[in-house]
């Protein structure tokens, strides 16, 4: 990990109250997907904001790295405000990330609305080492949809939207598991009460680990706050050093205590 001054190239709006900025740094480490950032936002917002690397991309001299995210208060008000030529501060890369078995082929993939910042690294990585991926896109409506064109084309795409609006309708959770037998790996990033209705579904089952990116309030990014504490079945973990990938089944979900 280290502290990187990035040069925003790039700060535009995705989809409603979705923006994706793109930096430059000829500083910037390898990062795998599911690994994180801590955003400094300004001085006004004293914690910095943890987001996961939506794209890395290495040039000879410089390393591209993008971010997705959700204007949901302050510091991403703030972040969504910043304009190309100015510098981020940023520590990375964070957290332990997704691992695809080499020896898989299959690989079924869920990002319920922002939940795409993670899974487009990972489905970019899968695909540049010749898996076979499907994604399953979730949103409320067809207006809060990742645009199609952005994806890597390669990729088999299934869209779902609450309202019908494009592809089939209902939550992702109504649809998932029609296509898990065929996977040999699943990935998924969306919001904790998405993960808790999966929990569900798969309890008992002898279900395939799914591998999960957990979001929570963080204080520090680095293992010195607690406050990112989640229940495991193998103990008290920090989402910030210990994940934030872990196995679905893994986490207590009646005892986490976190609201969405
Ligand atoms: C490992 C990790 C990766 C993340 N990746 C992304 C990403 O790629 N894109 C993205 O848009 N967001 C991501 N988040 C969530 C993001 O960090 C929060 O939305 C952000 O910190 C909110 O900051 P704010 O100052 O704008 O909002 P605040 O004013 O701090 O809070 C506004 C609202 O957002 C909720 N919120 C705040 N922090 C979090 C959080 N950490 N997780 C969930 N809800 C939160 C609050 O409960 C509140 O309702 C990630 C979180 C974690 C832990
Ligand atoms: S955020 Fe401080 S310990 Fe995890």
């Amino acid at each position: 990990m280290k502290q990187v001054l990035a040069t925003i190239i790039n700060n535009s709006e995705v989809t409603p109250g979705v923006y994706r900025v793109e930096l430059e740094s000829a500083e910037f480490e390898d990062a795998q997907p599911g690994q994180f950032v801590m955003v400094g936002c300004g001085e006004e917002n004293l914690l910095r904001r943890p987001m996961s690397i939506h794209q890395l991309n290495n040039k000879a001299d410089r390393t591209e790295l993008a971010l997705l995210y959700k204007v949901v208060g302050r510091g991403t008000q703030w972040l969504s405000e910043r304009q190309v030529g100015e510098k981020l501060d940023l520590l990375a890369p964070l957290g332990n990330g997704f691992a695809i078995d080499p020896t898989s082929h299959n690989l079924l993939l869920l990002a319920g609305g922002i939940g795409i910042a993670p899974i487009y690294f990972l489905a970019q990585q899968a695909v540049k080492a010749g898996h076979s991926v499907r994604l399953i896109l979730g949103a409320q409506t067809a207006r809060q949809l990742y645009p199609q064109k952005l994806l890597p084309p390669e990729i088999e795409l299934v869209t779902v939207t609450e309202d019908g609006s494009a592809g089939r309708k209902g939550k992702l959770t109504d649809h998932w598991l029609e296509f898990t037998s065929s996977a040999d790996q699943v990935f998924a990033c969306g919001p904790v009460a998405m993960y808790q209705v999966m929990a569900r579904q798969i309890s008992g089952l002898n279900h395939k680990p799914v591998y999960i990116s957990l979001e929570v309030r963080m204080g520090c990014g680095l293992g010195i706050c607690y406050s990112c504490t989640v229940k495991t079945r193998n103990g008290l973990k920090q989402v910030c050093t210990d994940g934030p990938v872990f196995e679905l089944a893994d986490i207590l979900w009646g005892e986490l205590g976190l609201s969405e």
